[in-house]
């Protein structure tokens, strides 16, 4: 059965996207999103977007760094989905920091993966004052890029990953500032401060790693904390990213994995359990330690 007729699919991608949050561009991003990072080229990616997309998922977090983009856009191709039913990310990797650099990456990454046009286009990692003197030039004149690939609608919202607020300072200022600040949460690193600071500037955030790379799946109260919801661990993780206000992208190959992932809106981690996981950031569980500045 072609994937578009399986109405539980259907109903399930309509009800993520109905759910998922408004960009300043006026474009809603669905509530997740599937992860690509870590797919080997060829068929292994293929197939895990092809079974993504049989259960339902829409949203493709995608990056010229991930070097699988030829095979995600075959899945999309292969699909028999209107363009128009996707949300499809990509990012700009170091090694095309400059104006001309982005422009052309930003071409590839939409030839790759056959896509016509992004839905969200992102700097992967920021330039850094404690690696490049001339870090602010650098940001500032791929930021310039991106509004020019947004001004063409080539793309249809910009934004950035892994920017903490000095690296947002001078890119907020700009006639179209980012929409989406894309960070690593989880309950191990949550970043708070950095989320509300983002959040506050009509950002919205998409969680990277949002399983802690499975460790957090594995730790002792997050699975405490999945018995008394009566839901997997992966779905607490989830639903912590998801009452933070931030829309997580979990990366599965394991069926059973890319199904339960897609069930976090229906049901509620209160107030005092919300504490109770914040506190796993003392111990940075599943932290990766990724860091623009390092
Ligand atoms: N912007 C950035 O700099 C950045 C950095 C890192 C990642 N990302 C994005 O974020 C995505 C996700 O991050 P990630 O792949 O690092 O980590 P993740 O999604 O936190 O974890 C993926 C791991 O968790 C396992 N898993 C998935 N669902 C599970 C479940 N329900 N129960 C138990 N284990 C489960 C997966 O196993 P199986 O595959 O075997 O199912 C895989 O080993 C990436 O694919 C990428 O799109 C962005």
């Amino acid at each position: 059965m072609a994937i578009e007729k399986r109405p539980e699919a259907l109903a399930r991608a309509v009800e993520l996207r109905e759910a998922g949050p408004l960009l300043a561009s006026g474009h809603r991003m669905p509530a997740v999103g599937f992860g690509t990072s870590g797919l080997a080229p060829g068929i292994d990616t293929e197939e895990a977007v092809k079974c993504a997309m049989i259960h339902g998922y829409r949203h493709f977090d995608c990056a010229a760094k991930y070097g699988n983009e030829i095979s995600v856009g075959v899945a999309l191709k292969n699909s028999g989905i209107e363009r128009e039913e996707f949300f499809i990310t990509s990012k700009v990797w170091l090694d095309s920091m400059t104006y001309e650099g982005t422009i052309e990456s930003c071409h590839r990454s939409i030839r790759d993966l056959k896509c016509q046009y992004l839905d969200l286009y992102l700097i992967h990692w920021p330039a850094s004052p404690y690696k490049q003197p001339n870090w602010r030039d650098i940001n500032l004149n791929v930021w310039r890029a991106m509004c020019d690939l947004y001004r063409e609608g080539l793309v249809k919202s910009i934004g950035v990953s892994n920017c903490k607020e000095l690296h947002l300072d001078d890119l907020l200022k700009s006639e179209i500032p980012p929409m989406v600040n894309q960070l690593e949460v989880h309950p191990g690193h949550a970043q708070r401060s950095l989320l509300k600071f983002s959040q506050d500037r009509n950002m919205v955030i998409q969680g990277w790693s949002p399983l802690g790379r499975s460790k957090v799946v594995r730790n002792e109260v997050v699975i405490e904390m999945a018995r008394k919801y009566g839901r997997t661990p992966a779905q607490i993780c989830l639903r912590y990213d998801w009452q933070l206000g931030v829309v997580p992208l979990p990366k599965a190959v394991n069926i059973d994995h890319v199904i339960t992932n897609l069930n976090f809106l229906n049901f509620e981690i209160s107030d005092e359990d919300m504490e109770v996981l914040h506190k796993l950031e003392n111990a940075q569980v599943g932290f990766s330690y990724e860091d623009p500045d390092m």
